[in-house]
């Protein structure tokens, strides 16, 4: 296994890191308390690429690989993982299921603004009573003829009102149950169509993160993407690869707090030297820097798999399992020790450490990545 990055893939981590440090670091602790999206920070990420990162060209993409995708959002994820979970859902969940199962038109008139981030994308498959449980979608689309009628209520959709295009997982035949649900593109300003109540959440508040209402939206047929009842496997194909982008989030929410810790202990002082110099540091330090090491080389080998086009189902639900778990563990102890200082916002890794406990929630729970896990040994 050949673990060199290439040039490319260094330059553009280069790219990511310097991006963070200029744009996202400053404002970063006044955006997590007023709850503020970073609205022109994303604008930029998208002139610089970062939006639509692995799109072919010929739609305004990057044509880059995953691993270099995993790269980015790492260090996009050290400094601000609000502005990070709104470029991972427009990558992996919008760009991409666009781009592996949209058809010709529906690319052109959509992709091509998603890639350079002209639109924001929202991927809406929870509801109130269907979050893990993905197959009771309640929201329905009733089959008219030239479109569907949509009615029903999507819950905790990141970019909820930044976007301009959401694609929505629905219902339209519940005899046949999963087999009946489609996935459909709905626009902002679709008559019928009401943005929510924004959630007042723990960590990544930033992000905008909505309920959204349909009440009679006609969606044009030409709007579903893929057969009919092809929504529930586009979903879940698609949730395969957001997990890749999830884990890099996580993983990058591990390595920022470490990187303040390891500099933190360097600097300061107690019983007369410096907190790296005692050894109950450098054990905690040697077991952070072990553990984001193991969840790096999971993602990568995830991202791999998938530039191969081989099965990375496995791989990418172990990634996001052992990212997360280590971006709760990490962070904990970056806050450790910074002792009290650790505790308040300037130094943030407060913020990192509230910021991570999603990553075992959202794109899936811990546990529904053991169920995908365990379905692929079983298999
Ligand atoms: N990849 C591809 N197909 C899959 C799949 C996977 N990982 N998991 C299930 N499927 C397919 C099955 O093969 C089956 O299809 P067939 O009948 O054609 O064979 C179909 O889906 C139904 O499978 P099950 O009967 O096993 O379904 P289930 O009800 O037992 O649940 C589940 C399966 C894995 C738990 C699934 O419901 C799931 O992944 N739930 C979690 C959903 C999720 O991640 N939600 C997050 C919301 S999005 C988000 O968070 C974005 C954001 O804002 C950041």
């Amino acid at each position: 296994m050949n673990f060199q990055l290439t040039e490319e893939q260094i330059a553009v981590r280069e790219a990511a890191r310097e991006f963070a440090r200029t744009e996202l670091l400053p404002g970063v602790i006044d955006r997590d308390s007023e709850a503020k999206f970073p609205a022109e920070q994303v604008k930029k990420m998208g002139e610089l690429g970062f939006m639509g990162m692995m799109v072919d060209p010929k739609y305004n993409g990057g044509g880059m690989d995953t691993v270099s995708y995993t790269l980015a959002m790492e260090e996009i994820s050290k400094v601000d993982a609000s502005a990070s979970v709104c470029m991972s859902v427009n990558n992996s969940l919008v760009c991409w299921g666009l781009e592996q199962f949209g058809n010709e038109e529906q690319k052109e008139k959509y992709l091509k603004k998603l890639a350079t981030g002209e639109k924001i994308g929202a991927f809406c498959l929870s509801e109130p009573e269907a979050g893990s449980d993905a197959t009771s979608q309640r929201t329905t689309a009733e089959d008219k003829g030239h479109y569907y009628l949509l009615n029903g209520t999507k819950n905790w959709i990141t970019n909820g009102n930044s976007a301009g295009v959401y694609i929505v997982i629905a219902q339209t035949d519940p005899i046949k149950k999963h087999k009946g649900i489609n996935a459909l593109i709905v626009e902002k300003g679709m008559d019928g169509f009401v943005v929510g109540k924004k959630e007042d959440k723990m960590g990544i508040r930033g992000s905008d993160t909505h309920s959204l209402m349909f009440s009679d939206v006609k969606i044009p047929k030409a709007n579903r993407i893929g057969e009919e009842g092809f929504g529930f496997t586009f979903a879940m194909t698609t949730l395969n690869g957001g997990r890749i982008g999830i884990a890099s989030q996580a993983l990058g929410i591990a390595s920022g707090a470490y990187e303040l810790a390891l500099k933190y202990s360097k600097e300061r002082k107690a019983f007369n030297k410096l907190l790296s110099e005692h050894q109950a540091i450098q054990f905690k330090l040697a077991d952070m820097a072990t553990k984001i090491d193991a969840a790096r080389l999971l993602i990568w080998q995830a991202a791999s798999l998938k530039d191969k086009k081989q099965n990375f189902v496995k791989a990418a639900a172990m990634a996001k399992l052992f990212a997360s778990q280590i971006a709760q563990e990490v962070t904990t102890e970056a806050v450790q020790i910074h002792g009290g200082y650790g505790y308040v916002k300037e130094f943030h890794v407060e913020r990192l450490m509230r910021d991570a406990k999603i990553t075992q929630i959202y794109e899936g729970t811990s546990e529904i990545q053991r169920m995908v896990i365990s379905r692929e040994l079983l298999r």
